[in-house]
């Protein structure tokens, strides 16, 4: 049968190559594993870097048979330096979108400029709400009702880009920081492909800093 030229042919375009960036664990990094294996996103792990040797997550990377690096950030005599390094990196495997995934380092204008608009984060709090590290414990010790996760653009202000996607989580008078931060992660994970997804389609615009997604 010859194939109607109405035919969508977005689901066989080359998938685009991102980077994912980690510190740790690198359970986030396995949820944009899976999205991809389980054809929930259409995009390829090009390389993924890690600031640290001892990172859990390269393992899982590794295994998976994924492109891994270090860029430990203390061989480099100052942050510009490193992040020369990581851009060269990213640069090197032609990434068109890098996912910070728990990547546990600040990057600075000497990075970003080389990617404009091209670097997410995952954060675990409802942005501008709870910036910064232990945003799960922040939200638990202020007593919040409603806790939840944000995925956003990086700028050079700390958690404070555009936001592409956030999901709420409640927080119950039985929970410890722990099961407060696990109920948070569960979101993470569901959200960051979704969100990937989004800014890889290139449909959206930004409205001043409101991330816009026409229909
Ligand atoms: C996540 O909670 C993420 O929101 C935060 O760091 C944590 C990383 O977890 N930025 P993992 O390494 O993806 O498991």
């Amino acid at each position: 049968m010859v194939p109607s030229s109405l035919e969508p042919t977005a689901s066989i375009s080359a998938p685009p190559p991102i980077g994912v960036l980690i510190s740790g664990r690198g359970s986030n990094l396995q949820a944009i594993m899976t999205a991809i294996d389980e054809g929930r996103l259409h995009a390829r792990i090009a390389v993924v870097l890690s600031n640290r040797a001892d990172a859990a997550g390269l393992a899982r990377a590794t295994a998976a048979g994924l492109v891994v690096d270090v860029v430990d950030h203390r061989a480099f005599p100052s942050r510009a330096d490193f992040e020369e390094a990581l851009a060269r990196r990213l640069r090197e495997a032609r990434v068109s979108l890098i996912c910070l995934a728990g990547f546990m380092r600040i990057l600075s204008p000497v990075f970003l400029e080389y990617f404009p608009g091209q670097v997410l984060n995952v954060h675990p709090s409802l942005l501008p709400a709870f910036p910064g590290i232990d945003a799960q414990r922040q939200a638990w010790a202020h007593g919040v009702k409603v806790a939840g996760a944000t995925v956003h653009m990086v700028t050079p202000d700390l958690d404070a880009g555009p936001i592409v996607l956030q999901a709420a989580v409640p927080v119950l008078e039985s929970d410890t920081e722990d099961s407060l931060a696990a109920r948070i992660l569960v979101e993470e994970h569901r959200l960051y492909p979704l969100a990937i997804a989004i800014v890889l389609e290139q449909r959206w615009r930004l409205d001043g800093r409101r991330l816009v997604v026409p229909r």
